[in-house]
Parts: C-alpha cells; structure tokens; sequence
C-alpha cells in the first residue's frame, strides 16, 4: 500500500455507493483509509447499516465505519426510497454484519484523519450528501489546505435535475453544505450526471457478472437489477447510469473522464432551482475557477474497469 493513494469515501449506500465501494476496496492503486456515513438515499441508521454489509461482503472488516450527520446542516432531509427500495440497497440479500460501527462521529474523524496526515496526501471521495464533508470545513477551516483533492459526484449542467427540474440529488439534499465544499478553496473534481447519465449499466455486463459467479459479483449484479428498474422506466433506454463508481474510477484510471475547469456555484435560495450547481460550461462570466467539471466518459472502459476489479474481491 506504499504509494496507494489513501482515501476516505463519504457514503450513503445505496447501490451505486456499494458498487463504488467495492471498486475502491479491490483495487490496489487504493488505500480506502475509512468510511464515513451520511444520510441521503436513506437514513443514517440504514447507510451506515449498508456500508458495514458491503465491507463484510468483501471481506473488509478491517475497514472502519464511522456514522455521521443523521440530517443536512440546515433543512430537513430528503430520502430516495422510491430509486433505492426501503433498504436502500434492495436488489441483493447481504449478511448483516458480524463488526461494528467505531464509536468516533464522522466528521470528528476526517478531521482527524486530515491533520494526522501530511498535507495534500488524503483525498476526500463524497458519494453522496456534503453535510460531512461541510460540517468538517465548518468545525475545522485549517483542513481546506490539507485536503489533496474532493472527488465527489454531485450536480449537473446539461442534464440539470434529477430530484427536481433544476437539481441533482446529492446536492439538493444539502446545498448549504455543497456550497460550503465548493467555496472552500480546495481541488474539487466533479462527476455530475452529465457523466453518469452516459455510464448506463447493460444486460450484457450484468449476465457477465452473474457467469463470474462469486458473492461480489452475484451482489452486483442484483443490485444493478434493482436499481436498472427506476431509471430505464424513468428515462427509456437500456440500462441505469451507475452514478458513484465514477468518482473511483477516476481515481483509478483518470483518463476515462474529460471535462473542464469553470466555476461552480450552488444556487441555496431560489424555491424552483435551490440545489442547483451553476456551471460557468462557456465561460460566461470572470467568476474564479473552483472545479474540474467531467462532461465525458469512456462507457466501454469503464465498465472493464469495473468488471476487472469486482472479479478479484
Ligand atoms: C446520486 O444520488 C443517489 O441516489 C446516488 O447514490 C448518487 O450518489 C445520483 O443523483
Ligand atoms: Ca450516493
């Protein structure tokens, strides 16, 4: 693990949060430091429950868990049950966990983690909500320096909603701790739906799933299936993007995506469009630079990429 590039991902599994996780755990360019939980898809009890299940379905119960906010900096939370079932990971049957949770809250932890470490060696990975990831920002400034980068998935430009017209779900859920991320000054990778709505599962890769045959992949597989449901009704098409494996497969293998660099800000008061990331795509405006915007993905790479690492855990 010498030169494996330590990460902490920030979660609320859900599928494709699972999916992500399994791929960071298989791959060696990766040293998965922690998971820290966060209510979105569903609640906190339920996404750090999650997260456990997918550490014990690897075989990772050396990973530690650590359970977060239980709701968004400001408002109420806002839940997906109706994309990722009541579980939050319906679609596969997994143990429960014979470890637990660590008794450290969160955002204490990444806090933590980011001043016991040399600066600009952990990168923070949010697969859902920023409320941690703020919440840590708020509580302790200083880490913005340490942070070597935030590869988060969150936000669209040309795709625009998926929770509402005007807003992607990660970020409506808390756009006062998205805009607090984004204002923090930090390197900000960004895998919006304008990528993930391109990274759509297909039979062909779950029937290749289910002929490797091993509990990983079986797990996938169903998850996939379940998850497929919502969104080929929803959208038409094939499959379903398959959202939060984007941000580790860019760490992994970076030249899948292609984006830009443009200024994002978080619309936080409009009633139509609170939620929104406000992507300066065409540089429009002298506003400062703040992210790498992904606009583009190597389907076909990417799923190899996925097939590749789930086979060996
Ligand atoms: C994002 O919202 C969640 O439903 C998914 O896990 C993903 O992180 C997509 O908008
Ligand atoms: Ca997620």
């Amino acid at each position: 693990m010498g030169t494996a590039r330590k990460i902490i991902i920030d979660t609320d599994p859900g599928q494709d949060d699972a999916v992500a996780i399994l791929l960071a755990l298989a791959s060696n360019d990766l040293d998965v430091l922690g998971l820290t939980t966060v209510a979105g898809n569903v609640p906190l009890d339920l996404t750090t429950l999650n997260a456990l299940k997918i550490c014990e379905l690897a075989g990772r119960k050396d990973v530690p868990v650590f359970a977060g906010c239980d709701r968004p900096l400001r408002h109420d939370l806002v839940t997906a049950e109706h994309v990722h079932g009541k579980t939050g990971l319906d679609g596969a049957d997994l143990s429960d966990p014979s470890f637990s949770i660590q008794d450290q809250n969160a955002v204490d932890y990444i806090v933590e983690t980011l001043r016991g470490h040399d600066a600009g060696t952990v990168t923070l990975c949010p697969l859902g909500p920023l409320t941690n990831i703020g919440a840590a920002l708020q509580q302790a400034p200083d880490i913005a320096d340490r942070i070597a980068e935030i590869v988060l998935m969150g936000g669209a430009y040309f795709e625009v909603g998926n929770i509402t017209p005007a807003a992607e779900f990660n970020i409506f859920v808390d756009p006062e701790a998205a805009e607090i991320v984004f204002k923090a000054g930090c390197k900000i990778t960004v895998m919006p739906l304008d990528v993930t709505h391109k990274a759509l599962t297909s039979r062909a890769w779950i029937d290749e799933l289910r002929s490797i045959n091993t509990p990983v992949t079986n797990a996938v597989a169903g998850l996939t299936d379940f998850f497929e449901r919502f969104d080929v009704a929803k959208y038409g098409g094939t499959g379903a993007p398959l959202h939060d494996p984007c941000v580790i497969a860019y760490l992994i293998q970076p030249d899948l995506f292609s984006g830009r660099n443009v200024n994002v800000e978080i619309e936080t008061e409009s009633k139509l469009t609170r939620g929104m990331t406000v992507a300066d795509w065409w540089g429009v405006t002298d506003r400062p630079k703040n992210a790498m915007f992904m606009g583009d993905i190597d389907r076909n790479g990417y799923f190899s990429l996925l097939t590749q690492h789930l086979r060996t855990l």
